[in-house]
């Protein structure tokens, strides 16, 4: 087995773990594709997706069981790179972590087990992680999707911070004329770019963008040295996202972090960042996860937000306007919760959910 870096510890590894639910629904984009329910309009990832389907692709019940409704709505993601990212043994590190910590039935441990080491990573994902919050992160990246497709005419530049295993930046028709930098740990970049070069050799890049990526702790100063030097103009307007991010971070780290942003950006720049509710996240663990959990595999439990509750530190009730406006970004300021997504997107049953814990708030720098 290959050396294991950090990346599978940690806030680090929590790029595994979305990555695993953005794997998870490429099963059903495919299916979707295959049996005609949608059709891809960008002629590259059509090509891409008819090569895959034409080559054979076995796409397993568990996983597609995962995703139910999708085909009924307008909520389609695919991102071909996540599958390479949890075809690894640091995914399958997390896994195993991931099924003690959710108590299987103790006389069923080692079948569990077992099974982990047999199947592919993908199937055991599947079994572990819930359908609400695999469906939450469908919502999530459709949303931030199309934001990014349509910004990336506009804007020059944009910045991910704490990018983890977001590929965007190849799998969406980026133009060349927007500069794209992301920046996370250094181990999750070194990990990203040994997959990369790997999946590269058998996915086309869909985008045009240059892309550059950073590592460094983005509670330092050294990034933005760092974005600088690699080609960051803070005369230009930029695209700032911060999807999955500030959650982790201690409440006293995002002031400092939006003065840096700030102080980076130019007039008619834009900030999206997502944040967690803090009442919806405790009802979340008070109903124990999910209302719309499957069928448990050898008693093992659904993975759901309660799993990392007590990592999710910073957690905010509100649009978070007060933060936007203290640092500049108070022009045209909107919010959009997970529900409203879902709703945006005919999803045919957003009340199956029942918690809607994410928001995404955005604004213009004036
Ligand atoms: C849940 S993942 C989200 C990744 C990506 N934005 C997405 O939504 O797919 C959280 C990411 O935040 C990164 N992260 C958290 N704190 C960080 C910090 N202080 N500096 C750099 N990256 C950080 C982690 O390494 C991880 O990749």
């Amino acid at each position: 087995m290959e050396e294991k870096s950090k990346v599978n510890t940690g806030v680090a590894r929590t790029g595994i773990i979305v990555s695993a639910c953005r794997a998870l629904l490429n099963s059903k984009f495919l299916e979707m594709v295959r049996d005609k329910k949608i059709t891809v309009e960008n002629f590259e990832i059509r090509n891409h997706v008819q090569r895959v389907l034409e080559n054979g692709v076995d796409l397993h019940d568990t996983v597609l069981n995962r995703c139910y409704y999708l085909d009924e709505s307008q909520v389609n993601v695919y991102d071909p790179y996540a599958d390479f990212f949890v075809d690894t043994p640091d995914s399958k590190g997390i896994i195993l972590h991931i099924s003690k910590a959710l108590q299987p039935v103790p006389e069923k441990v080692n079948d569990f087990l077992e099974y982990i080491e047999n199947e592919p990573n993908i199937v055991t994902w599947s079994q572990v992680m819930s359908r609400s919050m695999n469906l939450k992160l469908a919502f999530r990246t459709k949303y931030i999707d199309d934001m990014v497709i349509k910004d990336s005419k506009t804007f020059e530049q944009i910045v991910i911070l704490a990018s983890g295993l977001d590929c965007r930046s190849r799998r969406l028709p980026i133009p060349k004329s927007c500069k794209v930098f992301e920046l996370d740990f250094p181990e999750v970049i070194d990990f990203k770019l040994k997959i990369l070069s790997i999946a590269d050799q058998s996915i086309e890049r869909i985008s045009q963008c240059p892309i550059t990526m950073i590592g460094g702790n983005l509670t330092r100063d050294g990034w933005m040295h760092d974005l600088k030097d690699k080609g960051f103009d803070c005369t230009k307007p930029t695209l700032w996202m911060l999807e999955g991010f500030i959650m982790y971070l201690p409440p006293t780290e995002i002031d400092p972090l939006f003065e840096k942003i700030d102080s980076l950006s130019s007039s008619g720049s834009k900030v999206m960042v997502h944040t967690i509710t803090g009442s919806e996240l405790e009802t979340c663990i008070k109903n124990g996860g999910s209302p719309s959990s499957s069928p448990k595999l050898m008693g093992i439990q659904n993975m759901e937000w309660f799993y990392i509750a007590n990592e999710l530190i910073s957690r905010h009730e509100n649009p978070v306007k007060d933060i936007l406006e203290k640092h500049h970004f108070s022009k045209d300021c909107t919010s959009v919760t997970d529900k409203e997504i879902a709703k945006l997107y005919k999803f045919p049953k957003p009340d199956i959910l029942k918690t809607f814990i994410s928001r995404y708030s955005i604004g213009y720098k004036e």
